[in-house]
């Protein structure tokens, strides 16, 4: 059992240290809502497998999910499909940007993984085409991982990410070109648009994924959330892919399990303890957080955490 006497001490300290580290980075402003966001802003909570919670800075302050909701749908579509999901989206790094287009192409719209946003919106697909209100059972399924009720999509960036998702509807089309997307294209945007917009905070996000740091089991109710193989499984895509194309340098400094958003937040999975989820608005190039980056760098560090 790793060591969690005055976590929160230490949480504290690693927040302070790292917040001069605001300037390096910029707030995400592609989608105009989250341009809005003060950036001077920081939190971070560890949950761990035995309910407790410790945390430091703005851990109940509400952010953009953002790209860590592709964590959650592709829970949801794997407990739908079978292994034909993988005949679907592949479990490759990518090496390129997020939102890239060339590889989609020359890959005949099969996406590298189901975190970059490619395959996102294949995985949207799939739960669009699963379920009668497929943005319901999202928020519905985060409440039960939660067991806060009032878990919620924001509207405003909801709408700001629909009137500017160009680039996303432009993979979508792709993918529908080549035979890979079943609904119809505006549904399957919409839905991943709004999985996106979730309003989350960092405690709530850490208590949300204990199932991966408990081979698939929700340790809080004992509710089993998705197979030991699956949860093996997404553990294995996001230690390689749930950095972008900053996947490798986070493994070689870090070595968890992890996945980043462009609200700011970073969570990662540290098998048989807990969850840290960490938030600062400030992106750096590669669209990870600064702060959230150096936090949960150097807690990994002093507590031991690396899987390698
Ligand atoms: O598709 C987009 O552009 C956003 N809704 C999500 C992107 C995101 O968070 C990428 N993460 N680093």
């Amino acid at each position: 059992m790793k060591q969690t006497a005055n976590l929160t001490g230490l949480l504290q300290r690693l927040l302070e240290h790292s917040r001069p580290l605001y300037s390096q980075g910029k707030v995400a402003d592609y989608i105009p809502a989250l341009a809005q966001v003060a950036p001077q802003q920081a939190a971070v909570a560890v949950a761990t497998l035995d309910g407790k919670i410790f945390s430091a800075g703005a851990a109940q302050q509400n952010f953009s999910l953002q790209s860590i909701s592709k964590i959650f749908g592709l829970v949801m579509a794997m407990n739908r499909l079978s292994d034909e999901l993988w005949q679907r989206v592949h479990m490759e790094p990518s090496g390129q940007p997020f939102n890239s287009i060339v590889q989609l192409e020359w890959e005949q719209g099969i996406p590298r993984n189901p975190v970059i946003n490619a395959g996102a919106i294949l995985v949207a697909d799939v739960l669009v085409s699963h379920y009668s209100a497929s943005k319901t059972a999202f928020l519905t399924f985060l409440r039960r991982l939660t067991g806060v009720e009032t878990i919620y999509a924001d509207q405003q960036v909801y709408l700001s990410e629909l009137e500017h998702g160009n680039r996303n509807a432009a993979l979508a089309y792709l993918m529908k070109s080549f035979g890979n997307i079943e609904a119809e294209v505006p549904q399957v945007l919409e839905h991943y648009f709004h999985q996106c917009a979730t309003a989350i905070s960092c405690e709530q996000l850490a208590r949300s994924l204990l199932f991966l740091a408990n081979r698939g089991v929700q340790p809080l109710s004992n509710e089993i959330i998705c197979s030991r193989r699956d949860a093996h499984r997404v553990n294995a895509i996001l230690s390689t892919s749930g950095m972008y194309d900053q996947s490798g340098e986070f493994a070689f400094k870090v070595g968890l399990p992890a996945k980043s958003g462009v609200g700011g937040a970073i969570v990662a999975i540290v098998p048989q303890f807990g969850v840290i989820a960490a938030w600062s608005p400030p992106l750096n190039p590669y669209g990870n957080s600064v702060v959230a980056m150096q936090v949960i760098s150097q807690l990994a560090e002093e507590l031991g955490l690396s899987l390698f």
